[in-house]
């Protein structure tokens, strides 16, 4: 199948087909469009690794899958044998990435099914449907909070976005690209700057091929012209995704987010962020959330091209935090919070 065969934005990231789990490949993206099968829990842990799938959203419905693909190998013959086969495999899918929160979340839904059933075959059954019905919520909640964060924006806005959080990032639709989706659906006409994102590109390599598929008006730019863009009027606002966000409004999300925020802020550019509940830490401080560091060889080169000296040394984090000072508002399927956000957000939660 080609890139141009099909019509991208009805595509899954990541779904259930005949008792394995399929995957767009999204390290051979924006080149090919290869779809990769599993039916192993093991490979589903390797391919959030190896960033084959990614986004905090997919990743949380990766691991559910992941959990029923385990439940499907597993060869006990008691309750409590399947529910030890699971612990196994979801310490071994919760190790593959610490930020993105969604992951947990995905994993605790599904074992707290698990514990639900009596048999091992109705606790098989139980967690498949659980996983699929959470990869259709996902897709739902995009949508609402697509029409949610929708009104935020104007007509001829121009909106900068940073890394994928778009329907690569999730199983469809997407949650800051969704919300840029509902405000085009609208009636709106919208422009869209992606920035590159630096090292693994998810900007040109997804968010842009992703944008530029489906028929927007989206301009490329290095990671670098953030303010250049910002200083000479080029962007009205700002939205991007998030894997964690903590009670207190700190968001956490892909490297370069913070001089983002920073940025919009020093040109008085509203900076939101969208994103489901599931990504939402209710527990941690913002102090405790561990940030995943990378290999450096994703900053000495650009794909197999080298681009530093040998045997450099890096610092590549993956994820930075924005302090809730520097952001409008934080766009969720329940509605859109806004500061003071330790208010704003138990409240979301308080109305579910
Ligand atoms: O390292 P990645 O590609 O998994 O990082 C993804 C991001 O930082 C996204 O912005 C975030 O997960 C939100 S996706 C809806």
């Amino acid at each position: 199948m080609t890139l141009h065969e099909e019509n991208y934005s009805l595509l899954k990231t990541v779904e259930w087909k005949d008792n394995k789990v399929v995957m767009i490949d999204q390290t051979k993206l924006p080149n090919q469009l290869v779809f990769v099968t599993f039916d192993d829990f093991n490979q589903v842990a390797d391919a959030i690794k190896k960033l084959v799938v990614r986004g905090a959203p997919a990743i949380g419905v990766s691991g559910a899958f992941g959990l029923a693909l385990a439940s499907l190998q597993s060869k006990a013959k008691t309750k409590q044998e399947l529910l030890e086969d699971l612990k196994i495999a979801k310490e071994i899918l919760f190790k593959t990435r610490p930020t993105a929160i969604n992951l947990a979340w995905g994993l605790e839904k599904i074992m707290n099914v698990a514990n639900s059933g009596n048999s091992v075959e109705q606790i098989k059954t139980l967690v498949i449907n659980e996983a699929n019905s959470m990869a259709e919520q996902d897709i739902e909640t995009n949508k609402t909070m697509g029409k949610n964060g929708s009104e935020l924006f104007e007509n001829n806005d121009t909106i900068m976005t940073h890394c994928n959080a778009g329907a690569l990032a999730t199983v469809a639709y997407g949650t800051a690209l969704g919300v840029i989706r509902a405000a085009k659906e609208s009636g709106k006409i919208v422009k869209v700057i992606a920035t590159e994102t630096r090292p693994v590109q998810q900007g040109s390599r997804l968010t842009a091929f992703e944008l530029k598929h489906d028929g927007f008006d989206v301009s490329l730019i290095p990671d670098t012209a953030v303010g250049y863009a910002m200083a000479n009027g080029l962007v009205n606002k700002v939205v991007v995704g998030a894997d964690r966000i903590v009670r207190t409004g700190h968001v956490f999300n892909k490297i370069g987010t913070y001089q983002v925020a920073t940025m919009a802020k020093q040109h008085g550019i509203p900076f939101y962020v969208a994103a489901p509940l599931s990504t939402f830490d209710m527990k941690s401080n913002a102090k405790d959330v561990i940030i995943e560091m990378r290999k450096g060889s994703e900053v000495t080169g650009i794909g197999d091209k080298k681009t530093a000296p040998d045997d450099i040394k890096v610092i590549n984090p993956a994820f930075d935090m924005t302090p809730p000072e520097l952001i409008t508002g934080i766009i969720t399927e329940k509605g859109v919070a806004k500061p003071p956000y330790e208010e704003s957000i138990k409240k979301l939660f308080e109305d579910t």
